[in-house]
């Protein structure tokens, strides 16, 4: 009896051509999984396409809500972005993709799970790292890392093998899309010099094309989570959709981006992440307002390296759960309501206010009401400053530093 491996399938050209390229060279039964991850698409014709294209069997779950939950959002209070503009939406699907398909590999019967994925990327890192660490007894093939197919050489095997060919891959870009972004590579890009065309965007309208008049949008959260949009309690999975049409239609959440690969290459990618710009903004806003100076500056150092494993496949590394308590303990208070404006193509916060804000009227005010002691501050910098007399008297400093002979 043939042995079963589990593939990670999308229902595009590549990975319907793996399934037939898995039976030839290795023999295997093919079980198709696809993971519903907010990819809008049709997953009935999905599965009939991997059953027509040999898979014995398709099997189709629906991440969306865990992705929200267990992904998205702990991402989100970690305000984790990768080099300061990527909010990681296609690297934050991977290891919860992975997850399900071992689960899936267990329950099957499997002895390997594959992937799409080319040996050039992330996303085969993310991948085999996962798979690694969930099940170390998988074996893991990667077709696309084997097979040395140019795109001319992956159609023709298609059409020698009767693997119907989407005019989709008339697309000279390379997409992942999801519930958190998407994701656009390859084609025109690939000229750091070249502007995105204008078919490259599919979520967000040109600021060129957005209304003349700003929209003012409410979003409230609780330890960290968004929970309501204009106050209404919306789930997690709703708010972000409704968040994407908002910001969309302003042009809110383009990105382009010279990112640095995991395997060594620069690359040029393009973002569309309306709902994530929005909801990182007001949450970096209220964290502003509800956590303290030393909270703020040693969540930002955690914020890059989270960012940095999550980017780099390390989601099941031991470091990263350990960051992402200290991480939960800083959202606790973390609650509050955030006013923004969007507008040709900006997000901009313009309210803020929280049960728990460590911003004070009466501290900051330079009217009536001040309560700050004044008289308390030549006392404070006369110590704050002791160090600094100190070493200049001793060794001087500015245009007549002692010589040291
Ligand atoms: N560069 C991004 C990452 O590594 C996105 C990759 C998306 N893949 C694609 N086929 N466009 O997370």
């Amino acid at each position: 009896m043939a042995e079963k491996i589990v593939l990670a399938y999308s229902g595009g050209l590549d990975t319907s051509v793996a399934v037939r390229w898995l039976k030839e060279n290795y023999r295997y039964d093919v079980i198709a999984f696809t993971a519903d991850v907010g990819n809008e698409r049709d997953f009935s014709a999905v599965e009939k396409k991997a059953l027509k294209v040999g898979a014995i069997k398709c099997i189709v779950k629906d991440a969306k809500d865990e992705f929200v939950k267990d992904y998205i959002f702990p991402a989100l209070q970690a305000d984790a972005i990768y080099e300061g503009q990527y909010n990681l939406a296609t690297a934050l699907a991977r290891p919860l993709i992975v997850k399900m398909m071992v689960e899936v590999a267990k329950q099957e019967g499997a002895t390997a799970v594959a992937h799409g994925c080319t040996g050039k990327g992330n996303d085969q890192v993310r991948f085999d790292v996962s798979t690694n660490a969930l099940a170390p007894g998988l074996k893991i093939v990667a077709p696309a890392r084997e097979w040395g197919m140019t795109r001319e050489e992956t159609i023709k095997y298609a059409q020698k093998y009767g693997i119907p060919v989407p005019i989709t891959v008339a697309s000279p870009y390379s997409i992942d899309e999801n519930l958190w972004g998407r994701s656009i590579e390859c084609g025109a890009l690939e000229d750091p010099w070249t502007e995105p065309p204008a078919d490259v965007y599919v979520w967000t309208k040109s600021a060129a094309d957005t209304p003349d008049r700003p929209a003012y949008i409410e979003v409230e959260f609780v330890k960290g989570i968004p929970i309501t949009l204009d106050g209404k309690k919306l789930d997690g999975v709703s708010l972000i959709k409704e968040l994407h049409e908002l910001a969309g239609k302003h042009g809110v959440g383009r990105v382009d981006h010279i990112e640095n690969r995991l395997v060594g290459i620069k690359s040029r990618e393009i973002y569309e992440a309306p709902a994530g710009t929005v909801l990182h903004t007001a949450h970096q806003a209220l964290e502003e307002m509800t956590l303290s100076k030393d909270q703020l500056r040693f969540k930002q150092k955690v914020a890059i390296d989270y960012a940095d494993l999550i980017y780099n496949g390390l989601w099941f590394a031991a470091h990263r759960r350990d960051l992402a308590a200290y991480i939960t303990s800083t959202q606790q208070y973390v609650t509050g309501t955030i006013r923004l404006k969007l507008f040709k193509g900006s997000c901009s916060v313009v309210g803020r206010k929280s049960p728990y804000s460590l911003y004070s009227f009466s501290l900051a005010t330079y009217d009536k009401g001040d309560k700050f002691d004044q008289k308390a501050s030549p006392g404070f910098i006369h110590l704050w400053g002791l160090p600094v007399r100190t070493q200049s008297q001793a060794q001087g400093f500015g245009e007549k530093p002692r010589e040291n002979k």
